[in-house]
């Protein structure tokens, strides 16, 4: 199969297109082959080993794993002797997890892992996006968020991966929605159901006084210590980049808590994609994705999430044909 292998720290261009070995899978397994994929932030902090809590997980002086991605969107090859919950043919999308390898043509999965069936008429770029900023937002506004009816929750980087899905889950919930992003992103951030928008090129919402209930800083460009008087007294500030332990971070009722959702359980995952799904078949969820690149052209997508300025998913199309000039 072809993926896409890093085998040093470097720019886009140290990403290699090669022909490797396809897994094969166990008994529980399922061998799924990849249409698509996405680029994320950490594929990029894996590839470029510039922050040293990236080094700690993916090797100290080279890539511990070769082949990134996690989120992903495909069909069902062959399975193992022991699987029930799946048959060849059936499409599917899920989170390869901690040990990645989706940035190729297929993956072996665990039949309790974290995939599920997709609704017949979900696209698979968008699918993959769901396994993104999905498995994300959803864990962080339920579970660390506790998000009710009527609070006032303000999401920095609603243009994101995390931050769109989150602008639109945080609604669902019953909240009073604020969206932050700069200026060419507010109508989108507004279509998807922000309240309020804020242009950070404009506004600090930091300077606000005791307005939100949750802050949630998804894109990590604001801190607890600046965002503490914009939260009301028990307000909770979160986040996906990690922050100083909550205990340090205490500050008269308000708290802060960064959470590793990649790492949390398969199973977790697989019962909140069914729920992401059904809100995607029902219409209440649209995952953004701005662009798709074929697998030969996984460096310019690398090269777009790495400016930091990428509207909701970069999703990789990992079909055969994507190899071609
Ligand atoms: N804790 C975990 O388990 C976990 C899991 C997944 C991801 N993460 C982390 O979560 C972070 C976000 O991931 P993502 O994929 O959602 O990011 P992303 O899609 O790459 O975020 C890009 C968005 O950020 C916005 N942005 C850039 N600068 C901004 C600023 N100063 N203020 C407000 N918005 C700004 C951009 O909007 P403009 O173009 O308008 O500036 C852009 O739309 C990453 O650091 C990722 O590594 C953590």
């Amino acid at each position: 199969m072809l993926a896409a292998l890093v085998d040093r720290y470097g720019p886009p261009e140290v990403l290699v297109i090669r022909e490797v070995p396809a897994p094969e899978p166990g008994p529980e397994q399922v061998l799924v082959q990849i249409h698509a994929s996405v680029v994320t932030p950490s594929d990029v902090a894996f590839r470029n080993g510039e922050l040293w809590i990236a080094r700690l997980f993916s090797g100290p002086f080279k890539p511990r794993l070769p082949i990134l991605g996690d989120a992903f969107a495909g069909t069902v090859v062959r399975v193992g002797a022991g699987v029930t919950r799946f048959a060849v043919g059936d499409r599917v999308a899920g989170s390869t997890g901690p040990e990645l390898g989706a940035h190729a043509q297929f993956a072996a999965v665990d039949q309790h892992g974290a995939i599920v069936k997709l609704p017949e008429a979900a696209a698979f770029g968008a699918a993959a996006g769901v396994c993104d900023g999905g498995l994300t937002a959803l864990p962080f506004l339920r579970d660390h968020g506790r998000v009710e009816p009527g609070q006032h929750v303000l999401i920095n980087g609603a243009s994101g991966s995390i931050g769109s899905t989150a602008v639109q889950l945080a609604r669902a919930m019953g909240a009073v929605v604020t969206g932050v992003t700069s200026t060419g992103n507010l109508a989108l951030v507004r279509s998807l159901g922000a309240d309020r928008v804020i242009d950070y090129t404009a506004e600090d919402f930091t300077a606000a006084d005791a307005a939100y209930d949750v802050i949630f800083d998804t894109v990590g460009k604001s801190s607890f210590a600046r965002c503490h008087h914009a939260l009301k007294p028990d307000g909770i500030y979160l986040s996906p980049t990690p922050i100083l332990s909550t205990s340090m971070l205490r500050k008269t009722g308000r708290r802060a808590r960064f959470a590793a959702t990649g790492l949390r359980k398969p199973a977790d995952k697989a019962a909140d994609l069914i729920r992401l799904f059904d809100w995607v078949r029902t219409g209440k969820l649209r995952i953004v994705v701005e662009g798709e690149y074929r697998l030969a052209d996984i460096a310019a997508a690398h090269a777009r999430v790495e400016s930091g300025h990428k509207v909701g998913a970069i999703v990789v199309n990992m079909s055969v044909t994507s190899m071609e000039p």
